[in-house]
């Protein structure tokens, strides 16, 4: 079995399509839901499923290393960051080499770095004028969004869609492709 722990900050939708895609899965499992949200859905969803939830502070997880005790403990071989918005601090990183991936809501490297999330990603593609927007799955290094790049698919960003239009369409993208990427590069 291999087990996957999914970090994430907000609402979890995607969360939530990768626990169901993985639920009675016979060689994944979702393992563990860590969040740094004391209040973010996320959370609810994982112990309404019995899912096991962790919440970390920023002290501990930039200044200690004991994450790292927990994701053993937990016997964690892949990350996922679903809409988690810390920077991913180098002990980590080494400790999961090409095992930690970030979905972005955007075509990488373009509208990526700090301060490019959620709403702010997709004003920005409206603003700009795109003809087209969509995700990118990538691994995940120590700086912002520039990971080597794994997958991406798009979606027309008509001359009548506004930023919220252009987030359904691009979230509807990742509820789809980000559990059966990962079923791939887990398998
Ligand atoms: C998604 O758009 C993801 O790409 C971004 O944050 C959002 C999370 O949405 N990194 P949800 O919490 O999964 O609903």
């Amino acid at each position: 079995m291999k087990n996957i722990a999914i970090f994430a900050s907000g609402t979890g939708s995607n969360a939530t399509k990768i626990v169901d895609h993985f639920n009675q899965h016979p060689s994944i499992n979702v393992a563990l839901i860590i969040s740094n949200k004391k209040t973010a859905k996320v959370l609810d969803m994982a112990k309404s499923k019995a899912i096991p939830t962790l919440l970390i502070n920023r002290t501990s997880f930039y200044q200690t290393e004991n994450l790292l005790t927990d994701l053993t403990n937990h016997q964690i071989d892949f990350i996922a960051l679903a809409g988690f918005l810390w920077l991913i601090p180098p002990y980590l990183v080494k400790a999961f080499p090409n095992k930690m991936v970030n979905i972005h809501p955007a075509l990488l490297p373009k509208y990526g770095g700090k301060g490019m999330y959620g709403q702010h990603v997709h004003q920005a593609v409206r603003e700009n004028n795109e003809l087209e927007s969509g995700i990118t799955l990538h691994y995940v290094n120590e700086q912002y969004d520039e990971g080597s790049i794994i997958f991406q698919a798009t979606c027309p960003v008509l001359i009548t869609d506004s930023a919220k239009d252009i987030a359904q369409n691009v979230l509807a993208l990742e509820h789809y492709y980000f559990p059966r990427i990962l079923e791939g590069l887990l398998g």
